[in-house]
């Protein structure tokens, strides 16, 4: 067993657990009850190591997720999503709206769902990814690290808009949606409506190129409504339709 690397088995002969096979009198049965033990645990490695890789701060799914309060998003429009051909078309996922309102929740549910069933996701916030490539700058490393946000079958940015980019740095995002275009997932929340992104790019021409491809193939939530980590602690006048400081 050991030479031919199949740990799981080991592990169950050597924990004397081996009377899970007793049952089996049938030889033909007992093998293949004895490789689907194997296969079982070798899945459940990937997984745990494609969980690890895509990075997650948090685990959300769409069950803790009340739509209930969350009026503005259809459950099943999410739920339709969660079966993840989005994916196979390579189209994007755009959470707009207020602080705590569920973007970041539901952009981690898509992507635990996808990493569940074996896509390899990426999650960063876009700051993280800005400074990433901004750096990789100094040591000459910019297309590999440019390269690597490619590769994944999922890229999540998070947070776009709390930080304005620069000249370099909006170049940058533009490269990256430019690089996922048709090719890649991309899931981006912001809190920031897109009316506000020229002004968080620094660059007209560039913001109109990142959302002509950000949008071409895309679903766009605009979520609405009292922040979730408020809730029941106090009701802000925009939550009674008041003027929201920054409308979502
Ligand atoms: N409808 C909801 N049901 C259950 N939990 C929710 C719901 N909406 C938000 N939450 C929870 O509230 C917290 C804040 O939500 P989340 O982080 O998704 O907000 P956000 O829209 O990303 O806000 P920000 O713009 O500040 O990043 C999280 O712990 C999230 O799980
Ligand atoms: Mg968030």
């Amino acid at each position: 067993m050991k030479r031919l690397k199949l740990r799981r088995i080991r592990e169950i002969l050597e924990s004397g657990e081996e009377e899970v096979f007793s049952g089996y009198s049938d030889p033909v049965e007992l093998i293949f009850q004895v490789a689907q033990r194997e296969v079982l645990a070798r899945e459940e490695t990937q997984r745990q190591r494609r969980f690890h890789r895509a990075r997650f701060p948090d685990i959300k799914t769409l069950d803790d997720f009340d739509f209930s309060v969350q009026k503005s998003v259809e459950e099943s429009t999410l739920q339709e999503l969660a079966q993840l051909d989005f994916i196979d078309r390579a189209e994007n996922v755009v959470f707009l709206g207020p602080p705590g309102v569920g973007k970041t929740h539901l952009a981690i549910a898509l992507g635990v769902a996808a990493a569940d069933r074996g896509h390899d996701v990426l999650f960063c916030r876009a700051e993280e990814l800005v400074d990433d490539l901004y750096a990789s700058l100094a040591d000459g490393t910019f297309k590999r690290v440019l390269g690597r946000y490619g590769k994944h079958d999922l890229l999540i940015i998070d947070e776009l808009g709390f930080l304005d980019l620069d000249r370099t740095a909006s170049n940058h995002f533009f490269q990256v949606i430019n690089q996922a275009y048709e090719q890649q997932s991309v899931i981006l929340t912001s809190n920031r409506p897109f009316q506000e992104w020229a002004a968080l790019f620094d660059d007209a021409v560039v913001v109109s190129a990142i959302l002509d491809r950000l949008l071409h193939h895309a679903h766009l939530f605009n979520l609405k409504g009292q922040s979730y980590r408020l809730k029941d602690k106090f009701d802000p006048p925009w939550a009674q339709g008041g003027e929201h400081p920054n409308p979502g």
